[in-house]
Parts: structure tokens; C-alpha cells; sequence
């Protein structure tokens, strides 16, 4: 379960907060997406439920853990595939779910049978002995997909994580993201793709300009405003209307 209590941050000395007072409640077994234009404050809001950024006022709560104060507890609780894969390089694919696997405390008997089960899942069982600087975008973002899921997280978090992935890759990643949460997980994700959230998620939120403009089932959302797609809702909500043009 994730939290969102008067989550604010603002950036240094900028007059505008990045995110608003975000109230947000996403409950486990829940594919939750988070969708707004660029900038709106998607990626601010999943920094600080991963504790990599300290909120300006407000909470962000794991399971009922408070991240701000105590982010190593919180943090365990999270899987997370960030929206750039920069990551070790050198290591080859077997050796970063390893340390990833150390770093979350997993045992060898659940690491070797989680790393094989997703490395056969994402189709990386071959590539896992080669070198991260050898992969592709989207190898690498599978593999940073797989060592957020080492240790079976109850809250998997994703920004973006369909960009760079070919067709299929991102069809194994959906299923995992639904069988994840179908095994009662929470499932967070932020993306640019109006169809993927209208089909995967339970429940979709769109944020402009960090506040949150509305948020429910997608069916919900196309009831209340009239629209017949997801995309026009979002085009509505954000301002840009050009759905009726089009
Ligand atoms: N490190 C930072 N320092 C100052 N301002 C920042 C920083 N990171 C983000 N911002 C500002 O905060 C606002 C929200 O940015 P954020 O990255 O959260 O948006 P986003 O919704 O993830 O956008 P995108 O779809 O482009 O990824 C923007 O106005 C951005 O300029
Ligand atoms: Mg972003």
C-alpha cells in the first residue's frame, strides 16, 4: 500500500512547488498509473515514495511506513526501476542481480530461483553472462526490471518503464506488472502511454503541473468527463484540447 499525505516538494528556491499536495491512496493488488504531460511532477512524486528526494511538507507512507523517517525500513518494501538505466556497466547481468540480491538481504537459494524464473520471463537468460555495456536500452531495462523484483517486493515501482522496450518486451512486462499485483503487490508506474493505462490499469491518476486532477478507474474517469478515450480525458484535463480537432 502507498500514500500519498500532502506530499509537496519544492526544488531549492523555485516559487512553484513540483508537486502540490498530492493525496493519493493506491491499495495492494492495485496497477496503478500515474499519467500527465511532461514536467507535471510524475517523476518528483516516485523520487520521494523511493526516498531519494525528502518531501518539502507532507508524507509518503509504505505500508503504513513513514519513508521520511524511516527510509532503510520503507526502502526494503520497494522494487524500483528508475526511467534512465544508468547503472554498473561492468557487471555482467547475472552479477548485478547479485548485488542487488545482497543489498536487499535475499537469500542464494531465492536469488538463484527468482533470477532464473524473470531471466526466463524476459527472455535475458542467455545475456545474463555478458556485460551490461554490451546490452541494448531495452536489455538494460529489463534487467533493472528483474533486480527491482529479486526480493519479491510488495511495492513494485516503475517511471516510465515502457520507453525503449519493443513490442514483446513490453508485453512480458505488462503481464508481470498485472501477475504481480494479481499475487497482491502494489503496482506504481508513470507513463506517456494512454492506451497501455487505459488496458493494464486498475486505477489511473493524472497530475498537471504538480496537483492532482483526477484519479479512478479509467472507466471512471471517461464517466465523468464524457470522453470516449483515456486520451481525450488526459487532453481535456490538461489543457490541450485537441482531441475534438483531430
Ligand atoms: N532536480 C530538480 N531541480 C529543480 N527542478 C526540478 C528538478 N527535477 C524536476 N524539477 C522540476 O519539477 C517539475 C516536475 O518535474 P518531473 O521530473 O517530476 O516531471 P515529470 O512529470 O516526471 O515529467 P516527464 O514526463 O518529462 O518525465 C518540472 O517543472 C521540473 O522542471
Ligand atoms: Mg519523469
Amino acid at each position: 500500500m502507498i500514500e500519498f499525505i500532502q506530499t509537496t516538494k519544492v526544488y531549492g528556491r523555485s516559487d512553484r512547488a513540483a508537486l502540490d499536495h498530492l493525496n493519493l491512496k493506491v491499495g495492494d493488488g492495485c496497477v496503478y498509473g500515474f499519467l500527465g504531460p511532461n514536467g507535471a511532477g510524475k517523476t518528483t512524486a516516485i523520487r520521494l515514495l523511493t526516498g531519494a528526494l525528502r518531501a518539502t511538507e507532507g508524507q509518503v507512507l509504505v505500508n503504513g511506513i513513514d519513508v521520511g523517517k524511516e527510509p532503510v525500513r520503507a526502502k526494503k518494501l520497494i522494487g524500483f526501476v528508475p526511467d534512465s538505466q544508468e547503472m554498473y556497466d561492468k557487471l555482467t547481468g547475472w552479477e548485478y542481480l547479485n548485488f542487488m540480491a545482497d543489498l536487499y538481504g535475499v537469500s542464494r537459494e531465492d536469488r538463484i530461483r527468482r533470477g532464473k524464473k524473470y531471466l526466463e520471463k524476459f527472455e535475458m537468460a542467455e545475456a545474463a553472462g555478458s556485460r551490461i555495456s554490451s546490452y541494448s536500452r531495452g536489455m538494460k531495462q529489463k534487467i533493472a526490471s528483474i533486480g527491482a523484483l529479486i526480493h519479491n517486493p510488495p511495492v513494485w515501482v516503475l517511471d516510465e518503464p515502457m520507453v525503449g522496450l519493443d513490442p514483446r518486451a513490453a508485453f512480458l512486462l505488462k503481464e508481470e506488472m498485472t501477475n504481480r499485483a494479481k499475487e497482491g503487490a502494489t503496482v506504481f508506474f508513470s507513463t506517456h502511454v494512454l492506451e497501455v493505462a487505459e488496458k493494464l490499469c486498475d486505477r489511473v491518476g493524472i497530475i498537471n503541473k504538480g496537483k492532482l486532477l483526477t484519479e479512478g478507474t479509467p472507466e471512471e474517469l471517461q464517466q465523468k468527463t464524457g470522453d470516449a478515450s483515456l486520451e481525450e480525458v488526459f487532453l481535456e484535463m490538461t489543457g490541450t484540447d485537441t482531441a475534438a480537432e483531430a
